[in-house]
């Protein structure tokens, strides 16, 4: 029978290695999700991932539309293109191994192919279909010696309230929603809301609405300043602050594969991508402080 003395002894130095080893800390996973097409998702995947890699977090961003415009917009060659989302969720590749870097610094992607569009007729029998990006997720930052941790995963939607988007907010932590101030934004979000109440209900309870991001708002138009203000008074302190303006430098910089913010840093697009960044920043600090939900 071993020494009682030495055993505890051994016990103890056990539970000081454990708590020497630094567990590694999951990422922030933002779901950018609006069902309607052409409302700035990918555009603000792609400019608030590089604002926050600009202020130093590492980011990923998940291109989960088939279309592949946030890949793209980034210079991600198809060629280039080794493993995708759709092999990912397909348990085919480990997201690790479907992440490439950008030009920017801190800032990568896993970029998605044509295939996605197929996930469903693929899994959509499994179980575990709603779970497949959470579960892809879960050993993202588990201490890759040479390779950093992520801070944030920002998840780039297709236009549609389909598996993919169902994914998405199963795995998230929190939704930011891009709303384009036209007419029927409002009765879009109703819609959304009322998936993401299901989602949090049957999957994710801990899901929240982390914030509505007014994007493409003209100043000059009565209409963009109405819906923006029927926003705010329905949604209250859900819409962030900051509004994306409609800005033309915004629109020309997919086309050389760059983000706003390295095409030109200084038009009133960049900047307004930056103050958002600060401010989903800030807010990041307030839940985890519990002051607002
Ligand atoms: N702030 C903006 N100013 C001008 N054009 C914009 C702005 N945001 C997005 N766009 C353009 O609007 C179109 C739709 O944006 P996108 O981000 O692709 O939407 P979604 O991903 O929701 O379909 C794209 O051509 C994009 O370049
Ligand atoms: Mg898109």
């Amino acid at each position: 029978m071993s020494d009682p003395a030495t055993t505890t002894a051994t016990a103890e130095t056990v539970i000081d290695w454990s708590k020497r080893i630094d567990k590694p800390k999951p990422p922030r996973v933002l779901a950018i999700a609006n069902q309607k097409g052409g409302v700035g998702k990918t555009t603000t995947a792609i400019n608030l991932g590089t604002a926050l890699a600009a202020i130093g977090e590492q980011v990923l961003i998940v291109d989960l539309d088939p279309q592949g415009n946030a890949s793209t917009g980034l210079g991600i060659d198809r060629r280039n293109r080794r493993h995708s989302t759709y092999d990912v969720l397909c348990g085919e590749a480990t997201l690790r191994e479907a992440v490439l870097p950008t030009a920017v610094p801190r800032l990568s992607i896993a970029p998605s192919t044509l295939d996605l569009s197929g996930l469903e007729l693929q899994i959509g029998q499994e179980r575990d279909r709603a779970y497949r990006l959470r579960t892809a997720l879960a050993p993202l930052n588990a201490g890759q010696p040479d390779a950093p941790d992520f801070n944030y995963v920002l998840v780039d939607c297709p236009p549609s309230l389909n598996l993919l988007t169902v994914n998405a907010m199963a795995a998230a932590n929190a939704i930011l929603v891009p709303l384009q101030c036209e007419f029927f934004a409002l009765e879009g979000l109703s819609q959304l809301l009322k998936t993401v109440d299901q989602v949090k209900e049957n999957l994710n309870p801990g899901l929240t609405i982390h914030g509505i991001v007014l994007t493409m708002h003209d100043a000059r138009n009565n209409l963009s300043n109405q819906v923006a203000a029927d926003v705010r008074q329905h949604m209250g302190s859900k819409v962030y602050e900051t509004m994306i303006p409609r800005n033309v430098r915004v629109s020309e910089a997919p086309s050389y594969g760059k983000p706003v913010l390295v095409y030109d840093l200084k038009c009133v697009g960049s900047e307004a991508y930056l103050r958002l960044a600060t401010e989903i920043i800030q807010r990041e600090k307030e839940l985890r402080a519990g002051r607002v939900d």
